[in-house]
C-alpha cells in the first residue's frame, strides 16, 4: 500500500517501464533482474529499484521481477483498470490521426465520441465513431459522462471550449493545442503535448553532440 505522494519524475518514467515490460513479455521472457532491465533501458539498476520501491517494491531478492506481474501492477498504478471515457474535440488532420492510430484501450481510455464544428466533417466516421456536431456536446456529455477530452482544435478556440468541457464534468485534458490550460484549471489534470519541443531538443543534441544527455 502506498503511503506518500509519488514524485512527478517517477510517474513520468512508469509508462516507459510499462512499454519495455510489454515488449519483453511479447518475446516470451518471464523474469528479469533489475540489472538486466536497466541495461536494456539505459538507466541504472538502482533507479529502477528506487522507482519501484515507491510502490512497495515488486522484485524478490535474487529472483528478479516477474515481467507480466510487474507490467500489470504498473498498469494498475497508472490507472488502467478503469477505462476512462474520452472524447476528441477537433477531427482535423491531427485529431483524425490520433483517433485512428492511438491504442486508447491499451492505455486505460475508451474513446466514445468525436466532435467537430465543420459541417463537411459531421457524419464522417473515424475509428468506428461518427464525427458529431460540437453543438451536441452538452447533451452527449450529460448522457455519457466522459471524463477526459483530447483537444485538437485551433489555439484560439481552446479557452472557451475547455471552460465548457470542465463545466460538463471533464477532469483531464490531453492538450495538443498550444494554449496553456494548466493555469486556469489547477484542479484539472492537463498533459500538454508539444511535438515541436521534442524536435527542438533533438536540434540541440545535434548541434552539441559532445554534451552529456
Ligand atoms: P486542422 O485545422 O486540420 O483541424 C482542426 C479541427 O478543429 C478542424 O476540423 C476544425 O473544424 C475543428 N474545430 C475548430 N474549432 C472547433 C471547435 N470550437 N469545436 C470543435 N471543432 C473545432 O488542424 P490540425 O493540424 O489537426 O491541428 C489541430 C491543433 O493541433 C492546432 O491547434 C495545431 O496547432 C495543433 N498541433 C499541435 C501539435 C503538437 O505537437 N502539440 C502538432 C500539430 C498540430
Amino acid at each position: 500500500m502506498r503511503k506518500k505522494a509519488i514524485s512527478a519524475s517517477v510517474i513520468k518514467r512508469l509508462p516507459r517501464y510499462y512499454r519495455f515490460l510489454g515488449d519483453l513479455s511479447l518475446k516470451g521472457i518471464e523474469r528479469i533482474s533489475s540489472g538486466n532491465l536497466a541495461r536494456r533501458m539505459g538507466v541504472t539498476a538502482s533507479q529502477i529499484r528506487q522507482d519501484l520501491n515507491c510502490f512497495g517494491g515488486f522484485g524478490q531478492q535474487g529472483y528478479g521481477y516477474n515481467i507480466e506481474q510487474l507490467r500489470l501492477a504498473i498498469g494498475d498504478i497508472l490507472g488502467f483498470s478503469n477505462a476512462k471515457k474520452t472524447i476528441l474535440i477537433g477531427a482535423g488532420n491531427l485529431g483524425r490521426a490520433l483517433a485512428a492510430h492511438m491504442d486508447f484501450a491499451g492505455k486505460g481510455y475508451q474513446l466514445i465520441g468525436v466532435f467537430d464544428k465543420k459541417p463537411s466533417l459531421i457524419g464522417q466516421v473515424v475509428s468506428d465513431l461518427p464525427i458529431r456536431d460540437i453543438a451536441g456536446l452538452d447533451e452527449f456529455c450529460r448522457e455519457n459522462r466522459p471524463e477526459m477530452a483530447i483537444l485538437c482544435i485551433p489555439r484560439e478556440e481552446t479557452q472557451e471550449t475547455a471552460r465548457t468541457l470542465v463545466s460538463l464534468g471533464i477532469r483531464g485534458f490531453w492538450n495538443f493545442t498550444h494554449y496553456d490550460l494548466s493555469v486556469e484549471f489547477p484542479d484539472v489534470a492537463v498533459e500538454n503535448v508539444h511535438l515541436g519541443d521534442s524536435l527542438m531538443t533533438l536540434s540541440y543534441h545535434l548541434s552539441h553532440p559532445k554534451d552529456t544527455k
